[in-house]
């Protein structure tokens, strides 16, 4: 949800004000460019050279800057506000809510937030008393007024030596707490998504498998896409050499069409949305040598095989409110043999995808597809990459459900 994203701290002066040069190195690690401004005071209590080391960029503290030789720069808090696609302010003390609450501009932090058009989140940090304290809630009522959203101070043990609410919350919960809210407004959000990927290898002996050249690229990207869209995704991917970064992805590994199946059956009643884009064995070895075969000990070798449980046509069996989407690959009548598989599965949808098809199918980063739904019919793409196949493939799901 952060990758890419432009996050703005302002840090006001609290003793919190220590816990926030990790919370810089949080966003960063989650692929964020981050800025930091720092009140006067905030900088009693954390180094601007500590901020401007972990978040790469400078740490502006006054509308102007002087240098060694006396000459004078503006700090442009307009462009600095708009460059922000999320505001934090953290620690945000009762004297800069206060200001913010009645839009006083009388440092850096607070010019460049009135400027501000993005999401703003406001994690208060103060003595329990002065959290308590009536004024408290009314400036922290005016800012969820204004649209802002507060990220509750904790309870626990304070400078004071008190203890009770009023302790910023972890950086950690502070990164969740963006994290769950962005994901709120988004049209996949509260959905349950389960992509299959990837091949499955089916064990001849310890050796060697029947397997297929199914990289796994296409259900990964339909899985990262549905993270973005702010579902809660599980991916079940068969051998492949890709890695998903985002640790919010449930990543379930597997080896065989059975192992698929036996996953895919753990997760589907909870589910809302399932996608089969994985590459699944119909059939496998029936016996599964202990030793690897010796090519001596056969004269005439042949492998006997029995058919694979058929995953996604078993889910259209169970299903309730579930909308199943599958995947044909084909070398030939691609629609005539989609539009059969549509029926046979009982699938809500399919995306058709054939290896006649210059770029398409797998040993690609690209993918040509038709999307074949049950209630609105046939749609044509043009080759694109997998990525951009997996946002058009989420927009007609979005707009079957
Ligand atoms: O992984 P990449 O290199 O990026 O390549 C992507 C892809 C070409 C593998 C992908 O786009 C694709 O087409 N996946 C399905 C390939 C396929 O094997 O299709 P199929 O016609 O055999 O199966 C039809 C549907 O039934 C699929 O949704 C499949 O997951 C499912 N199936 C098939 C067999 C089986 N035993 N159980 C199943 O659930």
């Amino acid at each position: 949800m952060l990758k890419g994203k432009n996050i703005l701290i302002g840090i006001s002066g609290g003793i919190a004000a220590y816990k926030t040069p990790y919370l810089v190195r949080l966003f960063k690690l989650a692929g964020a460019s981050v800025k930091v401004i720092l009140t006067d005071s905030a900088s009693q209590f954390v180094s601007p050279l500590t901020l401007a080391t972990l978040s790469e960029n400078a740490v502006p503290s006054s509308f102007v800057n002087e240098d060694d030789q006396g000459s004078v720069s503006w700090n442009n808090h307009v462009a600095l506000a708009l460059w922000a696609d999320i505001m934090v302010v953290a620690p945000a003390t009762a004297n800069t809510l206060s200001k913010m609450a009645h839009g006083q501009s009388d440092n850096l932090l607070l010019v460049t937030y009135l400027s501000a058009k993005c999401p703003v989140f406001i994690a208060p940090a103060m003595d329990l008393d002065m959290y308590k304290h009536k004024s408290t809630k009314e400036s922290l009522d005016r800012l969820v007024s204004f649209g802002h959203a507060i990220i509750p101070a904790e309870d626990g043990l304070l400078a004071s030596g008190l203890s009770g609410a009023g302790r910023m919350a972890e950086p950690e919960h502070i990164m969740s707490f963006i994290v769950n809210h962005l994901r709120e407004g988004q049209p996949l959000f509260g959905k349950q998504v389960i992509v299959t990927a990837g091949p499955t290898y089916e064990p001849i002996d310890p050796v060697r498998f029947i397997g297929n050249h199914s990289s796994g690229l296409m259900g990964y990207e339909l899985a990262k896409r549905a993270l973005k869209l702010g579902a809660e995704v599980i991916l079940i991917s068969g051998p492949t050499s890709l890695d998903i970064e985002d640790e919010t992805i449930k990543v379930i590994r597997i080896r065989t069409a059975v192992e698929m199946n036996k996953a895919v059956l753990e997760y589907f009643q909870d589910s809302d949305i399932f996608i089969g884009a994985a590459a699944v064995a119909d059939y496998r070895p029936a016996h599964v040598h202990d030793q690897k075969i010796k090519k001596e000990s056969f004269a005439n070798p042949h492998i006997e095989l029995v058919k694979n449980p058929d995953i996604i046509a078993g889910l259209a069996k169970i299903k309730k409110h579930q909308f199943v989407l599958g995947f044909a690959l084909e070398t030939q009548d691609v629609l005539k043999n989609g539009t059969k598989k549509l029926k046979t599965k009982n699938l809500d949808a399919i995306v058709l995808n054939s290896l006649e098809d210059p770029g398409a199918g797998f040993g690609h980063n690209t993918n040509k597809i038709q999307f074949l739904s049950k209630k609105n019919g046939l749609k044509s793409f043009p080759l694109k990459s997998k990525s951009a196949v997996a946002t058009d493939i989420w927009a007609e799901i979005l707009k079957e459900l």
